[in-house]
């Protein structure tokens, strides 16, 4: 059955607010219906009361008796949305449009739901089959728009380092501190990332540029995506990485981040083994060291960048919750394969990172686990000082962790100002 109410389900993030206005432009049900469609009444009555489970049952026990009900995998759909179930939404708008394949509304939730699990280009094809039923539909031309122009952080484990959002801040401070010091050096400022997933630490970068250096930037983003090393990481984040789900959505933000008049981005899909020996001496005048954390990569990683930062330019990275002389040693060495762990103290930690940022720098200045180190002239390194910086909250994070970062600052005066 081809029903035709109008449901559009607009915003990004599902919520049942949305969902109870939706089906509330439902029209009502007659009369004297049949029992099934007493049941289907209920389901959606039970839906907008916010009785999930019950809705549900009912949906079920109803799709049992009518398969080929359209409407009813399209509420049960928008059910699974709200409740943050995004890949059993899709199934259901899919099968709802088995049946009605000229319903926009289906469509459009289909491509709200495929957005929202980072199918950034099964959300395209949705939008452009709604668009081909209905070629003036503005809300759905507004939606494909926002979907383009806005990055992309809300996927399954795409804000990898959630747990420590200043960090984000201290990286953009470091854009600062390099836009201040390099003085006559003409741009581009060269910025070299290893390991950028699904391209949250990017979208750091890119705002710093925009906002602190406003001169030309180049972003070189080197990571396998999934091509080998994912094993490595939890669950979440390697089945993003395998399914390439982490890579479609670096894509999508690289995109974003590429309309931006200066900053220019380019991939080099490869491990840093195989990438890094093809760049020049001193070609980047800032590079962060987020790839692989077992000891081999880290190692291979801080040494080969060595060779490619500028004097004055700054390596840095992620993941050093702890500095080797806060450590046992014999811990460190006997975990170098270890991706995280926790210690004998209870206390976790990138024991690979650990160590080889120790054995290439020792002691480095380290805030809320980012580590700086800035080259002199003469090829060694001195610690970076961040008060006299300015630093971003990440805007493309969500709000309670930018309020984290805000708290983070509040508490601690490590950095010179702050905006955002
Ligand atoms: C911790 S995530 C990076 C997070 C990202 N910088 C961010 O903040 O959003 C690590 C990434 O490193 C990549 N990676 C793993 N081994 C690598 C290697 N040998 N060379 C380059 N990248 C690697 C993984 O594919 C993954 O995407």
């Amino acid at each position: 059955m081809t029903s035709g109410r109008k449901a559009l389900f607009k915003v990004c993030e599902p919520n049942m607010r949305a969902i109870r206005a939706t089906i509330l432009r439902w029209p009502k049900m007659p009369i004297g219906m049949p029992t099934g469609e007493q049941l289907f009444k209920a389901a959606v009555q039970h839906q907008i009361d916010g009785n999930l489970g019950e809705a549900e049952r009912l949906y079920q026990s109803f799709l049992t008796d009518h398969p080929h009900r359209d409407d009813a995998y399209f509420g049960y759909g928008l059910l699974c949305l709200g409740a943050g179930r995004k890949e059993e939404a899709v199934g259901h708008f899919e099968r709802a449009l088995f049946i009605a394949p000229g319903n926009v509304d289906y469509w459009a939730n289909l491509a709200t739901a495929n957005y929202s699990i980072g199918r950034i280009n099964d959300a395209g094809y949705a939008h452009l089959r709604a668009l081909r039923i209905e070629p003036g539909n503005i809300d759905i031309q507004q939606l494909r728009d926002d979907f383009a122009a806005k990055p992309h952080v809300f996927g399954e484990s795409a804000i990898h380092s959630a747990h420590a959002p200043a960090r984000q801040v201290y990286m953009s401070a470091c854009v600062d501190i390099l836009g201040k010091s390099l003085g006559d050096t003409p741009p581009p400022l060269r910025i070299l990332e290893i390991g950028s997933y699904m391209g949250a630490s990017l979208l750091t970068w890119a705002a710093a540029a925009e906002r602190l250096y406003r001169k030309g930037c180049e972003i070189l983003c080197i990571d396998p995506w999934g091509d080998s090393g994912a094993g490595q990481y939890k669950p979440g984040v390697q089945q993003a990485l395998e399914s390439q789900i982490a890579y479609e959505i670096f894509r999508h933000n690289a995109a974003v981040t590429g309309k931006k008049d200066n900053v220019s981005v380019i991939e080099m899909r490869a491990t840093s083994r195989a990438a890094l020996p093809l760049l020049g001496d001193k070609q980047f005048h800032l590079i962060y060291v987020d790839g692989g954390h077992f000891y081999d990569d880290a190692n291979f990683d801080i040494g080969a960048c060595h060779r490619l930062l500028s004097p004055g330019g700054i390596m840095c990275g992620d993941d050093l919750e702890l500095q080797a002389h806060q450590c046992d040693m014999e811990f460190l060495r006997a975990n170098t394969s270890a991706d995280y762990v926790t210690t004998p103290n209870g206390e976790e930690l990138h024991p690979g990172v650990t160590l080889a940022v120790h054995e290439f720098f020792g002691k480095v200045s380290a805030f809320e686990g980012f580590w700086a180190m800035r080259k002199q002239d003469g090829g060694g390194y001195q610690q970076v000082e961040f008060s006299g910086a300015t630093g971003i909250i990440p805007g493309h994070w969500p709000e309670h962790l930018q309020d984290q970062a805000r708290a983070h600052f509040a508490e601690n005066q490590t950095i010179g100002a702050l905006i955002g």
